[in-house]
């Protein structure tokens, strides 16, 4: 067991740098800016000389060739920004500005020199509502409700939206059946959704419409639209939308690919356990 344990030390023990810093956050609305932070620390007695500071970019399920180059810096050199939208802020922390549902996809800091690295990495997903929802209705004729009065058709629809969309009906409040049809588009989707309404459910009732991302927290992002239906005409109240457009915090510090924190986690019990076999 301690044989092990020293074995795993000395691998921990030629890592000669850690990341300090690494930020990604989870969702973006389109034309908002993105920070993306990365820090990095070294052993006390080792140099930055020869070190490589890389940002990667890679589509939402890429493999490992899709990966772009997007960021880089040779210690002791200028730092690239190798796309367009971006902005160095300071060191190796950047900006992605004014992004596009384009720009979703995994962001990787990776910190490395000749004969080490690290790296990590944290899906972005950038969101649009496109054209926004829009509700609308119509009479059509009497269908195969309990009453003889005409029904109202109510159609739902946001067209350009990303990333993949869903459409809610509700009436006052209650989720009620409707049919959706997604088509995709190169980087978004067109959602169209109606549902039939016996003219006493309707009339009178506040409809909803709600847009939502299935990858995303309801909670945090979602559209919706609601009018009141009465048969002479319709009180449109406005859009109200429930985005939120700050980038939340980010509250997974080193959870993923940090070799350095996830070797200690290992190592740190069986030192103590190397010790204890002298005492
Ligand atoms: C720094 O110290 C570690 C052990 O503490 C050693 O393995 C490494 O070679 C040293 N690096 C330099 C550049 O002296
Ligand atoms: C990525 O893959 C997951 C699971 O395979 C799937 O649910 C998701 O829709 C995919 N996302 C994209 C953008 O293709
Ligand atoms: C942001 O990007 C969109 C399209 O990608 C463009 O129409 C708009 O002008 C840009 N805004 C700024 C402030 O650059
Ligand atoms: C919606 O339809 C499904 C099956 O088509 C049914 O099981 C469900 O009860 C319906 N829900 C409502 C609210 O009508
Ligand atoms: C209602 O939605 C269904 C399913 O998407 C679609 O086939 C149908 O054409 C729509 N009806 C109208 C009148 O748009
Ligand atoms: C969704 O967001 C709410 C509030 O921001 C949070 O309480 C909840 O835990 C989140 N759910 C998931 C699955 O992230
Ligand atoms: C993330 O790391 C920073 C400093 O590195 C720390 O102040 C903060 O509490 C950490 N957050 C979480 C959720 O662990």
């Amino acid at each position: 067991m301690w044989r092990f344990g020293l074995i795993l030390l000395l691998v921990t023990a030629s890592k000669q740098f850690s990341l300090s810093e690494f930020e990604v956050p989870d969702y973006m609305k389109a034309g908002g800016d993105v920070p993306l932070k990365c820090g990095y620390e070294l052993k006390s007695n080792e140099s930055d000389k020869g070190l490589f500071v890389k940002w990667w970019w890679s589509p939402m399920n890429g493999s490992s060739e899709e990966r772009s180059l997007i960021y880089q810096r040779i210690v002791g050199h200028p730092p690239d920004a190798l796309r367009h939208n971006i902005e160095i802020v300071q060191d190796d922390d950047i900006l992605l500005r004014n992004v596009t549902v384009k720009d979703s996809g995994v962001y990787e800091c990776e910190v490395s020199n000749i004969v080490d690295e690290v790296r990590q990495y944290e899906p972005l997903i950038v969101f649009s509502e496109g054209t926004g929802v829009q509700l609308e209705f119509s009479t059509v004729e009497d269908g195969p409700d309990t009453d003889d009065d005409e029904d109202v058709f109510v159609t739902c629809e946001a067209l350009g939206v990303a990333p993949y969309p869903d459409l809610t009906f509700t009436v006052d409040g209650e989720a009620v059946n409707a049919t959706d049809l997604v088509i995709a588009s190169e980087d978004s989707y067109d959602i169209y959704s109606n549902v039939t309404l016996s003219s006493d459910l309707a009339s009178g009732h506040e409809i909803s419409c709600l847009l939502t991302f299935s990858t995303l927290n309801v909670s945090d992002v979602a559209f919706l639209v609601t009018q009141v239906y009465n048969e002479a005409g319709f009180t449109t109240e406005s859009p109200t939308e429930m985005a939120s457009t700050e980038a939340p915090e980010n509250v997974e510090n080193n959870s993923k690919g940090d070799i350095c924190c996830s070797w200690l986690l290992v190592v740190l019990p069986l030192i103590s356990s190397y010790f204890m076999y002298f005492i």
